[in-house]
């Protein structure tokens, strides 16, 4: 597809037009990121990861945007937070963004698709291998999370991301996201300002699960990845994480993405919530060349919409 000649698309136009972005995309979707989540992923990705955005060629007038990044092993570009300001749908302005999303030479791509596009994704550029369950996006009010309603494990030994062995926790993670080696991005991610978090170990040493949580735009706090091995376990990890927030309260609302095959996802965020839990859309994880092996029972919250699957 091609722009008209009033457009252009910029790669990696700075700091300024991501903030505009996440900006929009709050105002408009409701999605929420950490303005550190880009420095993140480019401390992990380097130049294999893209932020394109579509501007007005005078004015370099902010229109829309798309991000991608891609993994070395296996080689796989995952693409998201693709977005157009609302008077700039239906004009055909999408799609030429989208392309430069999706371009690259690898053995598969992914992404989270919200149920509305998820059948053109499928279509047009054979994202068809779509995980059978899907995402549902969770929130829920700060002043309704009671973190004293979840029970602990005492037999299990919750520790700081720096304090554990982080050969065994990407040993961990790799049997959640099907083989996928993303150690630089956990790094990053666990470690930028503003996420908390907690990693649950047996008393053999054995990592359980781990949950993060991060401060996002506009006063919310969003959960993922969020992996455990049972439903004490991850009761147990939540609490840990929640309570390590200093100022909890100073936040509004709570957010994650949770795995409709996991019933006990569904009824941990219940009990922190008595209930009052809300579910506002759903989304599906889809592939272009074969579907990641991801075990939906063990996620609580997947980690981030856009350069993640699980
Ligand atoms: C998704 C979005 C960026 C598409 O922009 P757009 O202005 O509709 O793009 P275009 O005008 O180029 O699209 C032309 C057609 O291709 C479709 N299309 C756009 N991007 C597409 C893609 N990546 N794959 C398949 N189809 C696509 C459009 O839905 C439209 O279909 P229609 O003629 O049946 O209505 C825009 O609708 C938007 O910002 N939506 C809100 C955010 C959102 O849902 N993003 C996607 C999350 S998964």
């Amino acid at each position: 597809m091609q722009l008209n000649d009033k457009f252009e698309i910029l790669q990696n136009p700075g700091f300024e037009f991501w903030e505009e972005h996440l900006a929009n995309i709050y105002k408009y979707e409701g999605w929420t990121y950490s303005k550190h989540d880009f420095n993140s992923w480019k401390a992990a990705f380097g130049d294999r990861v893209n932020h394109f955005a579509l501007v007005e060629k005078d004015t370099k007038k902010y229109i829309g945007g798309v991000f991608s990044a891609t993994y070395t092993l296996p080689k796989l570009l995952a693409v998201g937070m693709y977005f157009l300001l609302p008077e700039y749908r239906g004009l055909g302005l999408g799609l030429p963004l989208w392309d430069r999303g999706i371009a690259g030479d690898v053995e598969n791509k992914a992404l989270i698709a919200a149920e509305k596009m998820s059948p053109k994704y499928a279509l047009r550029d054979g994202f068809d291998k779509i995980i059978e369950w899907d995402l549902k996006k969770t929130s829920i009010q700060i002043k309704d999370v009671d973190s004293t309603k979840l029970d602990i494990d005492t037999t299990l030994k919750t520790s700081n991301f720096k304090e554990v062995d982080f050969e065994k926790l990407m040993e961990f993670d790799r049997k959640i996201t099907g083989g996928l080696e993303r150690a630089a991005y956990i790094k990053e991610f666990f470690t930028q300002p503003g996420a908390y978090n907690k990693v649950v170990i047996s008393q053999e040493g054995e990592i359980l699960g781990y949950c993060n949580i991060r401060e996002c735009y506009h006063n919310n706090l969003v959960v993922g990845p969020f992996y455990a091995q049972n439903l004490l376990v991850a009761s147990t990890i939540l609490r840990a994480a929640l309570e390590s927030i200093p100022n909890l309260n100073n936040f509004e609302i709570l957010k994650m993405a949770v795995p409709s095959s996991n019933s006990d996802a569904k009824k941990l965020f219940d009990i922190l919530s008595t209930g009052k839990c809300k579910i506002d859309a759903k989304n599906f994880i889809q592939f272009t060349n074969h579907l990641m092996n991801i075990p939906g029972d063990k996620i609580y919250a997947v980690t981030d919409c856009t350069v993640s699957y699980a």
